[in-house]
């Protein structure tokens, strides 16, 4: 199938990259290269393109003619929580603005199918039981104020012209499948832990007086790989009898507290520094834990790692990057 797909120079997009060429796609990378590195695609040549502009839409019809692209997948956004609270009118224009144009493009070029990548972040601060897609989404950020936007935007399109759509929320990605191919942000507790180790400093703990076992918030950690792995099914899943807009959390339904991915890190790290508490992170819920069931029933997908594959991963990539550093 050809397949284009916006951000696949980035962390996620790589895996997913290389996964659909591993079983015979061509696929179309479309990156702005600003957080995405050209070297995590092999040789792939990528069109470098900022998706928000107003030229975007023309460029992108004409790249999915030129390509006779079948599908879409939509990666590019930006997606740093805290950076959308300081500046909401820009992740307003580029998170949605770009799937715009995307959606423009696809109409206009006959393109009928598109994975798109949404996030935990449209529930907001959760009860604390397992999450599931009908639960209410009432987003405690722009950034996922966007990504819930988005995907009302893709639910439009699907019922304004012919187009199947599946959005996957994922909930906390962390690992690589590949040393080359790891999370090179450190907005996220994994690699956050991971300068401390390399500094030697003791790791940070935002508040340990949650309502949870150990008083640290609990999340739904899934391996970058399992997540690639839904957007392969969800794209195979389209090209058959799928049509309108489904929506997928992308979790596996066990919750790990930051304390215990600590522990982890430490153990796979030979360094275990006694953490560090601070007060509370402004935003942050006690526990974001994803109910698999639908994408599970729908999808037949299921995680096959778990946090010690999550972290080891995560752990070699985050060694293999700084060896070329
Ligand atoms: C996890 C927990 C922190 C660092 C965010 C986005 C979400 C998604 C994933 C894009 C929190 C705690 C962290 C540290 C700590 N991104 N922490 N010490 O906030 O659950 O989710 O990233 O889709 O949309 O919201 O992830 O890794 O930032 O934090 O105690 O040094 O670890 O307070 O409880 P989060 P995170």
């Amino acid at each position: 199938m050809q397949i284009l797909v916006t951000g696949g120079a980035g962390y996620i997009g790589a895996h997913v990259v290389r996964l659909l060429r591993a079983r015979g796609d061509e696929v179309i990378v479309v990156d702005d290269l600003v957080a995405g590195r050209a070297a995590r695609l092999d040789g792939l040549s990528v069109t470098r393109m900022e998706l928000s502009g107003d030229s975007s839409a023309d460029e992108l019809e004409a790249l999915m003619r030129m390509n006779r692209v079948e599908a879409v997948i939509h990666f590019a956004a930006r997606k740093q929580v805290a950076e959308s609270v300081v500046r909401p009118a820009w992740y307003y224009q580029q998170n949605i603005g770009s799937l715009a144009n995307v959606l423009l493009a696809m109409e206009r070029a006959a393109v009928r199918r598109l994975v798109f990548s949404s996030s935990a972040a449209v529930y907001g601060s959760t009860e604390g039981a397992a999450i599931s897609e009908t639960d209410a989404t009432q987003p405690i950020s722009p950034y996922g104020e966007t990504k819930l936007i988005c995907e009302k935007l893709v639910t439009a399109a699907t019922r304004a012209f012919d187009l199947r759509a599946a959005s996957l929320r994922y909930f906390n990605v962390a690992g690589a499948g590949w040393p080359e191919l790891g999370d090179n942000a450190i907005s996220n507790l994994v690699p956050m832990v991971f300068e401390r180790v390399d500094a030697g400093e003791p790791p940070l703990i935002f508040g340990n007086d949650y309502p949870t076992p150990d008083g640290t918030c609990i999340r739904d950690y899934v391996h970058v790989l399992d997540l690639a792995d839904a957007h392969v099914a969800s794209l195979d899943r389209l090209a058959g009898d799928a049509d309108g807009h489904s929506v997928f959390n992308v979790g596996t339904g066990t919750g790990t507290s930051v304390r215990e991915m600590i522990d982890v890190i430490g153990r796979v790290a030979g360094a275990s520094p006694e953490p560090r508490v601070l007060p509370r992170r402004p935003g942050d819920a006690a526990r974001v834990v994803a109910s698999p069931r639908k994408i599970e029933e729908q999808l037949r997908w299921r995680p096959r790692r778990g946090v010690q594959e999550i972290v080891s991963s995560a752990w070699e990539a985050h060694r293999w990057s700084a060896k070329r550093q």
